[in-house]
């Protein structure tokens, strides 16, 4: 198993990405020398950091490295402050995050929320919320509705009394096979877990609420152990803070799902606890993966040291996971994650001093600590 060498291309991109692409970067190579694998890293420009480089987003380069890579592990783009600086295309969401999801055909995006009971203090909800610690899986559909769906401009236009005025829009647009195809991997996902999907829809208004109800309701069938029901997206974020452990898999198309991936993450202490696989199939018929941490660039504590490297760190196991099938190594990773939390090291983002057993630390710390438990 050890002997290929896995091509990995590292972007880190802006903000905290390099803070924390470094500590996931240094797991990476422990967990390499522990099972010995060999990891065959290439950093790369991304985001304002590729626009400093070469003059775009998603540099030629970083690009070109990218489809000769076995996987891609990206940190995060965009800077608020500076991204209204150039045109909406240039800017690093769209030239870069979103054309790679796009480019690369990236149509699923797997987000695990785990609460463990360690970071019990670290969860907004009260104890009796958690029972025994929240444990669900979004699966967000990436590639389409409202993101991509054309027409998307702004434009000038006159109003009936005469007025001229600019006037948005967004098109949300899916087609049976995209609904199809996200559905099969929330129902094999959920057969992993503990066979149940959530549906996420909003059928009472929109006709791709209706389309999105029907699909999933027919594959359900192929999936006769898996138990399935549906909420409408409104009384879904209701039920994930007055109920979170009713959910095992949570189905959602591209905004829901971005949406109440972000609520979820909140659920499980922090977004910086939550990694994210984007998952397609290449032209070589080769599953590809794209992983991320699902939260942003924090341009207000990068280059402090106050980031929280986890969600880059489990984000590289997703990687070991499903890119490589390195099922042990993946685990050896997420239990180390497991070993510092139950020690009680916490960034400042899950740091409740209210909590008897817990230490506040750096980015770096963090990432040592995981290290050392590897
Ligand atoms: C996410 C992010 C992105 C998204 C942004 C940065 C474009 O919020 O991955 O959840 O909206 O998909
Ligand atoms: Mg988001």
């Amino acid at each position: 198993m050890s002997s290929k060498t896995l091509r990995i291309a590292a972007l880190a991109g802006d903000g905290i990405g390099p803070e924390v692409m470094r500590e996931a970067l240094k797991v990476l190579a422990a967990v390499g020398r522990k099972f010995n694998l060999s990891f065959d890293v290439t950093e790369a420009p991304v985001g304002w950091a590729g626009i400093d480089a070469a003059g775009k987003a998603l540099p030629d380069a970083t690009l070109e490295l990218c489809r000769r890579s076995d996987a891609i592990l990206f940190g995060s783009v965009g800077l608020p402050d500076r991204d209204p600086t150039i045109p909406k295309e240039e800017r690093p969401e769209r030239a870069a995050l979103l054309r790679i999801r796009k480019e690369f055909g990236l149509f699923a995006n797997l987000r695990p929320v785990k609460l463990p009971k360690a970071l019990s203090h670290s969860c907004p909800l009260k104890p009796e919320r958690q029972g025994d610690g929240i444990d669900l899986l979004v699966v967000r559909e990436l590639t389409g509705g409202l993101y991509f769906g054309q027409p998307k401009k702004t434009e000038e236009i006159t109003l009936p009394d005469g007025t001229r005025t600019q006037r948005a829009i967004d098109t949300m647009v899916y087609t049976t096979p995209e609904i199809e195809r996200i559905a099969h991997v929330a129902f094999r996902a959920a057969r992993l877990r503990r066979k149940k999907v959530t549906s996420i829809d909003k059928a009472n208004v929109l006709e791709n609420g209706i389309l999105w109800r029907e699909t999933v309701t027919r594959i359900a069938k192929e999936y006769p152990d898996v138990t399935l029901d549906h909420q409408f997206v409104d009384n879904a974020a209701m039920q994930f803070l007055l109920r979170p452990t009713q959910f095992d898999v949570v189905l959602c198309e591209n905004l829901f799902g971005d949406i109440l991936s972000d609520e979820a993450a909140a659920l499980a202490g922090s977004l910086g606890m939550l990694p994210s696989a984007s998952l397609g199939i290449t032209a070589a018929e080769r599953t590809f993966g794209f992983y991320e941490p699902a939260g942003g660039t924090a341009p207000d504590i990068a280059g402090k040291n106050l980031a929280n490297p986890i969600a880059q760190i489990l984000s590289s196991a997703l990687m070991l996971r499903y890119s490589f099938g390195l099922t042990e190594a993946a685990a050896a990773i997420e239990s180390a994650v497991a070993t510092v939390i139950d020690q009680g090291l916490r960034t400042g983002d899950i740091f409740n001093p209210a909590d008897p057993n817990a230490r506040r630390v750096g980015t770096r710390e963090m990432g040592e600590a995981i290290v050392a438990a590897i």
